[in-house]
């Protein structure tokens, strides 16, 4: 079975951000988990450099729109290594590989008939990249996002018959249910394909940073169409020399932020069906991080610094921060004093402690050797629910609930050391049976929870794994089983105070 997810691609005009690296966690926890599950993967993410913003960005700073998007990108391509992620390929979308796809791909759109040639006039905001409606500019012609006025603009542009499509779109959302996940943006997006589709600009004729126009060089692309390609651009070239597209397409998942639902959920299937080319199965919108109430982001000038708290706690602490802090679909808070409140309590104090004393118990009572003996019934069928959970879980991207579930066992295991108390047991030789069953039922529940909590945090479950001595990540291994470990090394604590 293939498996594809995406993130949006990030515009590489602005220094990356934990909003980013939320979007590419989240992507990344289920690319690992599926590929935990033997399924054949690939995993995108990329910048997206084309559009107004970055050559208005260039021009202030003296520099072309290459050079610009050449300065700039590393930083997000640098990011992923720190995060973790483990994509399989990093699109630019000033790659040659996607120009030449995506124009392959708009002029079939225009050869079937759904391209044409007019005059755009209206209300333009050109941070967002966007068009405003009359509605959406207001009395005060403010961009509703950035609070900054919008410019009319009047040109000469190729229209994407989008008002064309509003039949099959709807018709797509009452066969699919579960095309726009979760059920509230749904709706949203639903509504506003009821509430009546217009005809949308297809290139720009304005400025010239963008993918030319093959049937008239003295056009762009408009960005958004371009940039949506390229989830399906990227597997023509991603690996020399074979086309992964039949491998791959149609993607399994884009996870997206909900401030670009519209064109995730209505722009994209109309143009992908207008080029007849298959849909993707899901589109899957998170929330947004908030400080207070406000979103984070760089117009609000409150962001924090993923290398920040990287550099103090490392990588896998805020993978685990983001993940369980804001629910997966809704907004959420976070914060510092957040992240080093939840750092303790739960990576320090309940996951790190189960593990160093779940391991510091089998060296003092066994000589560091886990007892080959029947485990404890009742806690292993616990334990093992788990498994099931959270393949049926991500198979959703319910990460919150996966997460959940995962926590639900880590807690259990260690209200079992309090319950079975093994330091007693260890006083009375009549009972070292007792002891062999109670180590061997910790260290195993310890294996099966690194291994379902592996694609949250690759680097701690990891040395967990390699302390076990059973380094498998294969999710067939997440099963509680006598006699699978044995000698076990010493493990360093997963989570020191910085
Ligand atoms: N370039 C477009 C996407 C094109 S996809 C074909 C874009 N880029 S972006 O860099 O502005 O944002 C990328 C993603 O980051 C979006 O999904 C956005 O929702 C997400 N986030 C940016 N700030 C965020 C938060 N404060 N919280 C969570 N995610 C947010 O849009």
């Amino acid at each position: 079975m293939s498996f594809y997810v995406t993130t949006p691609i990030y515009y590489v005009n602005a220094a990356p951000h934990l909003g980013h690296a939320y979007s590419t966690i989240a992507a990344d926890i289920m690319a690992r988990h599926m590929r935990q599950r033997g399924q054949d993967v690939f995993f995108l993410t990329g910048t997206d450099e084309h559009g107004e913003p970055v050559a208005l960005a260039a021009e202030r700073e003296g520099l072309t729109s290459q050079e610009l998007v050449d300065r700039n990108a590393p930083r997000f391509i640098d990011l992923m290594p720190r995060l973790n992620v483990s994509n399989d390929f990093f699109i630019r979308t000033s790659d040659a590989g996607h120009k030449a796809k995506a124009q392959e791909v708009l002029a079939r759109v225009r050869d079937n008939g759904h391209v044409y040639e007019g005059v755009y006039e209206g209300w333009y905001c050109p941070r967002c990249a966007d068009f405003k409606t009359d509605a959406e500019a207001g009395e005060d012609n403010l961009c509703p996002i950035h609070k900054t006025p919008l410019e009319r603009e009047k040109e000469d542009n190729y229209f994407f018959r989008l008002s064309a499509f509003q039949d099959d779109l709807l018709k797509l959302f009452d066969e699919q249910p579960d095309f726009v996940m979760p059920r509230h943006r749904y709706n949203e997006a639903r509504s506003f394909i009821e509430s009546g589709l217009q005809d949308v600009s297809l290139t720009r004729s304005t400025f010239t940073w963008g993918v030319p126009v093959p049937w008239d060089d003295s056009h762009v692309f408009y960005v958004w169409f371009e940039a949506l390609l390229n989830y399906y651009t990227a597997l023509s070239y991603a690996k020399e020399g074979e086309d992964l597209t039949d491998r791959f397409w149609p993607a399994q998942y884009h996870i997206i932020g909900k401030d670009i639902l519209k064109f995730h959920t209505v722009f994209w299937p109309a143009m992908l069906m207008a080029a007849g080319i298959p849909l993707p199965e899901h589109v899957f919108v998170h929330g947004f991080l908030l400080i207070g109430k406000d979103k984070m982001g760089k117009s609000a000038g409150n962001a924090i610094d993923p290398f920040t708290i990287m550099d103090e706690y490392g990588t896998d602490a805020l993978r685990y921060y983001l993940m369980r802090e804001v629910s997966f679909g809704h907004d959420g808070s976070v914060s510092l004093e957040g992240f080093r409140a939840r750092y303790e309590s739960e990576l320090a104090n309940e996951l790190g402690n189960l593990a160093s004393r779940t391991i510091a118990m089998v060296h003092r009572y066994r000589d560091g050797v886990v007892p080959d003996t029947a485990l404890d019934a009742g806690l292993a069928a616990e334990i093992d629910g788990v498994t099931g959970e959270v393949r049926e879980m991500l198979d959703r991207a319910d990460l919150t609930a996966a997460g959940d579930a995962i926590w639900l066992r880590v807690r259990r295991l260690n209200r079992y050391v309090e319950e079975q108390a093994p330091w007693a047991l260890a006083k009375d030789p009549a009972r070292a049976g007792e002891l062999d069953r109670v180590l061997a039922s910790l260290a195993e529940g310890l294996r099966v929870i690194a291994v379902v909590l592996y694609p949250w945090m690759p680097e701690s479950t990891g040395k967990l794994l390699a302390a076990l001595g059973s380094p498998s990540v294969q999710l067939e291994c997440a099963r509680m089983q006598a006699g699978r470990l044995g000698a076990i090394s010493k493990l360093e604590q997963l989570f020191p105070k910085p």
